[in-house]
């Protein structure tokens, strides 16, 4: 169908599911063993509800905000996800290109399909783009990156704390890596490749188990951009990395494609939000320690429901994904437009003029922890 049929997030996914390489499929929707907590991601937001108000003027509405420091014309930011040409032989570039259209920040993945150098030379001049870093063995190796990616203009390195090892995704098992794909990874990645049972065990043999909280002060000693751990679940974890003085957390379950049964993204602000202000005496959104929440954003009213408990932005995966493989850049273009409108609209009908009016008497999250 045209874009113009494309009324919202989900009709991407429908059409994807019907005209994607088999592959592709099976890699993007993919989630771990029995993909309760990917149902989660998206039930969660289904048990908070608006508080509404009225009468207060909004002929003019405006969605942007600060990220991290940066300008983002929306709360949103494309998160990073890998082999993006699984789907489209064009990559991650759709999306550098669809970010720079619309003012939003891109997460650049460790495991792109483009190089990094290729999606960075992609960009427009003053684009902002961050970087997800995967931990390699290597610490030499992670140094490098991590020093080439700030030198590259990089604006904020996002950890990825929640992938020691890559969960169980039977889909993608059950699919065999091919070498002479011409998706094959970029150069981040380890010469070890195990090609018999999927994309995802194929590519990640190089990332570090050993990962630990004392391992933070040295990667502040190799970079002075800011540190974000992206997979954060507790609030427990959440304070350390406060404490430790990082520039914040991705709450995240990693689209549920790591550990089934771990909670949603948007569960877990509501309590780091509860335990900042108990421990610490700190209210969100917050300058010095941001939070952020991935996992089933799919509409504006996800997105508000998570400005309104205190996230300063979201991540959106899987939906950029679907769109590129069907349309293009355009096909990102087109799925970021539909968010901008849905901003607009549901700004207005909550009574909100602009992101700092969405605060948390906006919502009703009283039945988030029910099952
Ligand atoms: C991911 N995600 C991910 N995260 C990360 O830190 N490094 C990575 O390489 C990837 N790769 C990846 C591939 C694919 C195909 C998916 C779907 C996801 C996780 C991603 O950043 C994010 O946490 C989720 O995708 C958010 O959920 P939604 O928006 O996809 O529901």
């Amino acid at each position: 169908p045209p874009l113009s049929e494309i009324l919202n997030l989900h009709d991407f996914e429908a059409i994807a599911r019907l005209t994607m390489p088999e592959k592709a499929w099976a890699y993007y929707s993919s989630a771990s063993d029995d993909e309760i907590t990917n149902r989660e991601n998206h039930a969660a937001f289904h048990r908070i509800w608006f508080r509404p108000r009225i009468m207060r003027d909004v002929t003019k509405v405006d969605w942007s905000t600060t990220i991290l420091g940066h300008q983002s014309r929306m709360p949103i930011y494309i998160t990073a996800t890998a082999l993006g040409k699984l789907g489209h032989p064009d990559g991650e570039l759709n999306l550098t290109r669809a970010a720079a259209r619309h003012g939003v920040i891109q997460m650049i993945p460790t495991l792109s399909s483009c190089s990094f150098d290729e999606i960075v030379d992609a960009a427009q001049p003053g684009q902002v783009q961050f970087f997800q870093l995967y931990v390699n063995k290597d610490r030499a190796m992670t140094k490098r990156i991590v020093q080439q990616a700030e030198k590259r203009g990089i604006q904020a390195l996002f950890i990825t704390v929640d992938a020691p090892q890559l969960g169980r995704r039977e889909k993608d098992m059950r699919m065999t890596f091919d070498a002479a794909d011409p998706h094959e990874i970029g150069k981040s990645g380890s010469d070890q490749v195990d090609r018999s049972r999927g994309a995802a065990k194929a590519i990640t043999g190089f990332i570090d188990p050993g990962l630990k909280w004392a391992d933070i002060p040295w990667f502040k000693s190799i970079t002075k951009v800011p540190l974000v751990l992206k997979g954060v679940q507790t609030w427990e974890d959440a304070l350390e990395a406060y404490d430790q003085n990082l520039a914040g957390v991705v709450l995240s379950n990693h689209g549920g494609r790591q550990l089934d049964f771990a909670r949603s993204g948007i569960e877990v602000l509501v309590e780091v939000v509860e335990k900042f202000k108990e421990k610490r005496g700190i209210t969100f959104p917050n300058d010095r320690f941001q939070l952020f929440v991935d996992g089933g954003v799919r509409r504006a009213t996800d997105v508000l429901k998570a400005i309104a408990l205190g996230a300063t932005a979201v991540g959106i995966g899987r939906p950029f994904l679907y769109a590129f493989s069907t349309y293009g850049v355009d096909g990102v273009d087109h799925a970021l437009q539909i968010l901008q409108d849905e901003l607009e609209m549901n700004l207005r009908l909550l009574g909100a003029r602009t992101i700092r009016d969405v605060v948390p008497a906006m919502v009703d999250a009283s039945n988030i922890h029910s099952h």
